[in-house]
């Protein structure tokens, strides 16, 4: 087991949020998304300090008291230092350049005939957005530096690829990680951004020691895009790459979630109040999907292909239900704001068709409730992950972990999860949307022993690959590294 380390913590997004109550006071609230779940079990392992981006208006109000102890759920204490960023910077920091155009660039959602537009908007939001946030990531993490230089830092996801160059330059011994939770595209892909741009990206990752990724086709394909855009060298067989005298090892480990709270949560009452809501209300074969409302997610073909599997099986009217529980996601971005509009379009029409008294074909909640997730997650039969394109998708695996009815998964070949789970799920290309009707109907109609054995199987490799392994895979390179750095650099083979 690594020993406890002082780590300082970067993302955009912290563990928790705050606002004010309607009595005034300060309330802390969980940081959504799959990140921050995750990364919270590092807080209980070791000494962290979480720099993360002030959101919300509190939170800019606890900034300003600099940075304090803080707790999660009243539990493991961390030092947590939120960055205030003024507020137009911040917003063409994640509404025009991560969201709009780092998120879509990686999970290849351009229509490129018409978008992207890179104007002299998209410019001044990468000058005046993208630059100046992650300027001033960097200067809370040197500030941290100088207080506990032994400290890693450990970078996470897109918002932050320039952060780890700029903490180099100023501190050229410490130790620099950065997780990518997202896909990392083909080579070709980054040439929509002016090669500047492109430059500094990889430029700015490769200033790490250690940069990690879910999987090894996007570990593949960051190798490739390094040799292209900035001609670093790569050892396919070590997945170290050499740029500007220094050398960075790439990593390929896929984070997972912690069974136990998983366990925890299934007993908890307000997941059995809201399963009990949902036993009164189910059909005789419930379809799940649970996601953002991202356009990555794929939620509208996922809906059409249910539409396909009730017109192809008309006996499965009536004794079939689907429920997409959605978060809503990111809505200031107009591309998000109609997405959603759109999945609404698309349940509509499913439910215009084929609904009947007392039936309601599809159900679909825009609400972000977790408890009604895990509810859920216990009730499904088939759950469906048809992701475009995903980083991992954590929810492929926690819903196996407590569900209790042997319920198939259905995923997409480009989930990252597929890696792992693939051999065990039904393997589905998001965009058949027959194949995926198909498959939807295999799944309820798979022999029970069938369907047991395949969740068994998803189980245990979730339960023994599981976050604190993960967890452990990210720092025990940082040890090797130290010593790799007071070592001359030996020469990369090319590929
Ligand atoms: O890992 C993907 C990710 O973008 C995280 O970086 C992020 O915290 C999470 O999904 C949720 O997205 P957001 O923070 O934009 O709400």
């Amino acid at each position: 087991v690594a020993s406890r380390r002082r780590l300082i913590v970067v993302s955009n997004r912290g563990p928790v949020g705050y606002s004010r109550d309607d009595g005034g006071d300060r309330v802390a609230r969980r940081g959504g998304g799959g990140l921050v779940t995750a990364l919270r079990g590092l807080v209980s392992r070791h000494d962290v300090t979480w720099i993360a981006s002030a959101i919300t208006p509190e939170d800019r109000a606890v900034a300003a008291e600099g940075a304090f102890d803080e707790t999660l759920d009243g539990g493991a204490p961390f030092r947590l230092r939120l960055v205030a960023h003024d507020e137009n910077e911040y917003d063409w920091h994640y509404n025009v350049v991560s969201n709009p155009t780092l998120w879509f660039l990686q999970h290849y959602l351009w229509d490129l005939r018409y978008e992207p537009q890179l104007d002299a908007g998209f410019v001044n939001a990468w000058e005046h957005g993208y630059v100046r946030v992650n300027e001033r990531f960097a200067g809370a993490v040197i500030d941290e530096l100088a207080e506990q230089p032994d400290a890693a830092v450990f970078f996470h996801d897109y918002h932050l690829y320039l952060a780890p160059r700029l903490v180099r330059d100023r501190a050229p011994d410490a130790t620099l990680v950065h997780f990518v939770h997202i896909p990392w595209a083909q080579p070709d892909s980054w040439r929509v951004l002016p090669e500047r741009i492109r430059r500094l990206v990889h430029d700015g990752l490769l200033a790490n020691d250690v940069v990690g990724f879910h999987t090894s086709r996007w570990r593949r394909n960051f190798l490739r895009s390094c040799e292209d855009i900035v001609g670093a060298e790569y050892d396919r067989r070590s997945s170290v790459a050499e740029y500007d005298g220094r050398q960075t090892r790439v990593a390929a480990t896929a984070i997972s979630v912690d069974p136990a709270e998983f366990d925890a949560l299934a007993t908890s009452d307000a997941v059995v109040a809201a399963e009990q809501r949902l036993l009164e209300e189910r059909c005789e074969h419930l379809i799940l999907r649970v996601d953002r409302t991202d356009p990555s997610k794929n939620i509208v073909r996922g809906f059409r292909a249910y539409e396909l599997l009730l017109q192809a099986h008309p006996d499965l009217v009536g004794r079939v239900q689907m429920l997409a529980l959605l978060d809503p996601s990111r809505q200031d971005i107009p591309e998000y704001a109609e997405y959603l509009g759109a999945i609404q379009r698309a349940a509509r029409a499913v439910n215009d068709r084929f609904r009947e008294d007392g039936w309601e074909p599809l159900v679909l909640r825009i609400e972000d409730d977790f408890a009604a997730s895990v509810a859920a997650y216990k009730q499904y039969d088939v759950l469906l992950v048809n992701a475009i394109f995903d980083g991992l998708n954590l929810v492929a695996k926690e819903a196996p972990l407590v569900n209790q009815r042997d319920g198939v998964l259905v995923l997409s070949e480009n989930a990252g999860v597929h890696e792992e789970l693939g051999e065990w799920a039904l393997t589905v290309n998001p965009f058949d949307v027959e194949g995926q009707a198909q498959a939807l109907h295999t799944a309820l109609t798979m022999p029970a022993a069938q369907r047991r054995s395949r969740l068994e199987r998803i189980r245990a490799h979730v339960r023994t690959h599981d976050l604190a392994a993960w967890l452990e895979a990210q720092l025990e390179p940082l040890v090797e590294d130290r010593a790799r750095r007071l070592r001359p650099l030996a020469r990369l083979r090319r590929r």
